[in-house]
């Protein structure tokens, strides 16, 4: 018999909600994934990089046409210079990444602090590595962070912060402030480090994302995850990146080159060259932008109310005013007699907190999410 390494982790919500909505033949926004097709031009660089033969591995830290045009990207945005060769390493989508940075950092005993709701790769990755989660709640209803009690729960064995910015589930946003309090935080414990998951860096409705890379103090202790899944619509190609400072950096690469080696070289080159013509911070804030205008505009007569959603394609609602079931209950209540499937939030608690609130995906068809909010409505 195997001792489980992670006794607690079971099927997960996001297979049983899907199940239940193939079941029930219901509209389908629990996962977080589009539905809709890809941009042709990006598939005519898959063709290209398959007629140009570009079949065998590719360098273990990524192709450096790729990691030149995400250093091009992030100067842009964030006006400051990443250097592809020391600062950028290409990984099998975030999750790899950011279960890289765990592993290359995390020792037995180590602390690591990381906010509730949060996405579910996190926790398990710590507790693998014999690290000690520690989990603090994000406020309610705002979903901010409380930095009073972070300040509270970091002593000298807290070896990392996770932080997700957007955030998912929430859809809440970073503000400057924020990063004020990670960076008085850091000052104070010389040996912390911090991982911030950005994958949905473009996906942020008003204002800048105030990614990590922008303070030069945070950004010399921070590894810094991304996802062309998420930026792409491609969440089946698993391919992202991860930039920290030079030296960090090399201790990544150590256990990067270990589990994966290196990373799908046929999509690496047509990510490369699309990144080399497309403005994609632009096509994909305009495209959820709209995508979110629609379905909230959709759901304005339903009773559920809408919690703020500043960024990523996920929204919460407050079902309160309609249920007293729990989150649970109701978002397979939904699913069977609504036809609508969604996420309930308490699955991304540690302890399972329950604030009455679901979760749902807009990253789907325009007809799909009007038919989905019709459906809504009637509740
Ligand atoms: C916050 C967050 N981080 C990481 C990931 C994983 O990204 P990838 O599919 O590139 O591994 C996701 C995917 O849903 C996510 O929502």
């Amino acid at each position: 018999m195997i001792e489980s390494k992670l006794p607690a982790v079971g099927t997960t919500i996001f297979s049983v909600m899907s199940a239940l909505a193939a079941e029930h033949q219901a509209v389908n926004l629990s996962q977080g994934f589009p539905d809709f097709p890809i941009d042709p031009q990006l598939k005519k660089y898959v063709v290209e990089a398959l007629d140009q033969n570009q079949v065998q591995y590719a360098p273990m830290p990524g192709r450096l046409d790729l990691r030149k045009a995400i250093a091009k990207k992030i100067a842009e945005q964030h006006h400051i210079t990443v250097d592809p060769n020391q600062e950028i390493t290409i990984t099998a989508g975030a999750t790899q990444g950011i279960y890289t940075v765990i592993s290359t950092l995390i020792h037995a005993g180590d602390e690591v602090i990381l906010f509730d709701p949060a996405y579910d790769c996190y926790d398990p990755a710590i507790v693998v590595n014999k690290g000690i989660p520690i989990h603090l709640n994000l406020e309610f209803p705002s979903y901010k962070i409380n930095w009073a009690t972070v300040n509270e729960a970091a002593n000298e064995r807290t070896k990392l912060i996770i932080v997700n910015n957007p955030h998912n589930p929430t859809g809440t946003v970073w503000t400057e402030d924020d990063l004020h309090e990670l960076e008085n935080l850091l000052k104070k414990h010389p040996q912390l480090l911090v991982l911030s998951d950005e994958v949905y860096e473009h996906i942020q409705f008003e204002g800048q994302h105030q990614s990590v890379l922008r303070n030069a103090f945070i950004r010399q202790r921070s590894f810094v995850t991304y996802s062309f899944g998420k930026s792409l619509h491609v969440t089946g190609w698993k391919v992202g990146y991860c930039i920290a400072p030079p030296q960090m950096t090399v201790e990544f690469r150590k256990i990067h080159q270990f589990l994966v080696f290196c990373v799908n070289n046929t999509m690496q080159y047509a990510i490369a060259r699309y990144l080399e013509t497309t403005d994609i911070h632009q096509e994909i804030h305009a495209l959820y932008s709209k995508k979110r205008t629609l379905f909230l505009d959709n759901l304005k007569d339903s009773r559920f109310k809408l919690m703020p959603c500043e960024g990523t394609y996920f929204c919460l609602l407050d079902y309160r005013a309609i249920s007293d079931l729990s989150d649970v209950e109701f978002a397979k209540k939904l699913t069977i007699e609504f036809g609508v499937a969604v996420i309930p939030v308490s699955v991304f608690y540690k302890d399972l907190s329950d604030n009455k609130v679901i979760r749902i995906c807009f990253a789907k068809e325009d007809q799909t999410l009007i038919n989905a909010a019709e459906l809504l409505c009637k509740i």
